[in-house]
């Protein structure tokens, strides 16, 4: 059986409107993944059903800040509970000015800013040096592209995008963000890294569904200061598509 795993990001940390019919706990030689797995099946019309771990990245209870996250157990779990392919999703502060907030964005390339996280699995002297010249798989990303055509709305959704990846838990400041503009960023957030990573050292593919919650600090509205009530009101909306893009995807795949 086809078998796929969503990694949840902010605003995707309790997913109540599938049914799930097991929730199953994973011990990793890396320690404990941030939640136990929640398994649902999808049905489809005509063909066999597709078995879905679901894990929240930063916890049911939002409990683990991006710098604290466990990737390695996150994607290990995944790996050996046996899923194939991973969807992801994140919320992202817009750098282009041209993505408004609730707007959708499908990367295709990112720049890491992160220290200090565990960045891989090699490092008990079998190295390995994965190639990452496109860190986002293809294939995944155009069925996410596909998928939003039916599901987004009218939601603006943006094919391709490069993901700043920062440190966090803080958001950035004003210059950071010029910076990460004149670099060609044109989202940030602050998880995608090590994930993404992780997924190519075990062979997983992976492609990720960002929803742009503000503009990233500095830019547009966010000239003096980022806006956190209108920030939950447009992730709490957004959601509802990201849920929906993600289903979809996952059926057609
Ligand atoms: N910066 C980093 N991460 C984020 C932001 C931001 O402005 N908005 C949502 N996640």
């Amino acid at each position: 059986m086809a078998c796929w795993g969503i990694l949840g990001g902010s605003g995707l940390d309790d997913w109540k409107d599938l049914n799930w019919v097991d929730e199953v706990s994973i011990s990793t030689p890396y320690g404990e993944p941030s939640a136990p797995f929640r398994v649902a099946f999808l049905e489809r019309d005509d063909r066999s059903p597709i078995k879905v771990f679901y894990l929240p990245r930063h916890g049911a209870d939002h409990r683990y800040a991006p710098h604290r996250i466990n990737y390695r157990a996150n994607l290990w779990a995944m790996k050996h509970a046996g899923a194939q392919r991973l969807l992801a999703s994140a919320t992202v502060g817009s750098i282009d000015s041209d993505m408004r907030p609730g707007s959708i964005c499908i990367p295709d390339q990112l720049i890491d800013y992160t220290w200090g996280r565990e960045q891989s699995f090699s490092d008990d002297g079998a190295v390995l040096h994965i190639d990452f010249t496109h860190p986002f798989d293809e294939a995944l990303r155009q069925l996410l592209i596909g998928a939003q055509t039916t599901k987004a709305g009218d939601a603006i959704v943006h094919h391709h995008g490069v993901y700043g990846c920062t440190q966090g838990p803080r958001l950035e400041t004003a210059a950071e963000i010029t910076r990460l503009a004149a670099d060609g960023c044109t989202v940030v957030g602050m998880t995608a890294m090590p994930e993404a990573a992780l997924a190519r050292e075990l062979g997983l593919p992976y492609a990720l569904l960002c929803l742009a919650v503000n503009p990233a600090a500095g830019v547009g509205q966010s000239a003096q200061s980022i806006n956190h009530d209108s920030l939950k009101q447009v992730m709490e909306q957004g959601m509802v598509r990201v849920k929906s893009i993600l289903l979809e995807a996952i059926k057609t795949g």
